[in-house]
């Protein structure tokens, strides 16, 4: 069975003290065996005080982006090897905000995940449709090509650490949840495409989680959907008491 996972991305907030007592507090209240894998996203000045003050947790800590470069003249750059080193488990890969305010085409995902892939950390591959891509019944060719060129090179052997989150951008920071139906169907989606792509074992063993508007109220149907394998929440991850919620939910 997969375990789930529930990521709480904090996106650009909390400054550094105010990561270390958020994580100070969610270790309080976590501090018993959890069986959902956790883990909390800060951004990157936050990642070395977090994983000092995460000391003896099993809440792991992810990074929001990576370069596609491994080191050298690329200023304003973090690579894979600077996450590895701070002990980043997960790496999130091409988030709706990455690509869209960012710029970052599915070619350049495709160098993040290599480097994501080669220092050994998780990368949580990020996909979604817009609101017009849905209105116009495009979302499965869309999400198609977006795992089509993000994966593109790879053997099912790279492939072990991949995680996919399915994130409708109309559904991010809205409060405007996809419906149980909807995220499960695209969830099948993917997991069929892994089927025909790579193999039923990997189809099987490739956890797909669903983001967008997730909240304690509703993070319980959304991961008893048959292909929810957990969640990646925004907003509601930023307060303890309510990603602790959302975590329980997913025990
Ligand atoms: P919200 O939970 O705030 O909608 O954000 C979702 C998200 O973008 C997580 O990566």
């Amino acid at each position: 069975m997969r375990k789930k996972i529930v990521i709480g991305n904090w996106k650009m907030n909390k400054t550094v003290s105010e990561s270390i007592r958020m994580v100070t507090e969610l270790k309080n209240l976590l501090s018993g065996k959890q069986d959902a894998e956790i883990v909390v996203v800060p951004p990157f000045v936050s990642l070395h005080p977090c994983e000092i003050a995460l000391h003896e947790s099993s809440i792991m800590l992810g990074a929001q982006n990576v370069s596609a470069f491994d080191h050298g003249a690329y200023t304003g750059e973090v690579s894979a090897a600077m996450l590895l080193d701070v002990q980043c488990e997960y790496v999130l890969v091409g988030h709706s905000e990455r690509r869209e305010i960012f710029d970052e085409s599915n070619q350049t995902l495709n160098q993040k995940l290599k480097q994501v892939l080669e220092y050994e950390m998780r990368p949580v591959l990020c996909i979604g449709e817009s609101a017009l891509t849905r209105k116009a019944t495009k979302t499965f060719d869309f999400l198609q090509t977006q795992l089509q060129e993000c994966l593109r090179g790879f053997v099912e052997d790279d492939l072990d650490a991949l995680v996919i989150a399915y994130e409708p951008i109309w559904a991010i920071g809205t409060g405007d949840t996809a419906e149980p139906g909807q995220i499960q169907e695209v969830h099948q989606f993917i997991r069929d495409y892994l089927e025909k792509q790579y193999s039923k074992a990997m189809a099987n063993m490739t956890p797909i989680l669903y983001g967008g508007s997730v909240n304690q109220g509703n993070a319980d149907v959304i991961m008893k959907q048959k292909d929810v394998d957990g969640v990646l929440v925004g907003g509601a991850s930023l307060d303890a008491e309510h990603f602790v919620s959302i975590v329980q939910h997913a025990q």
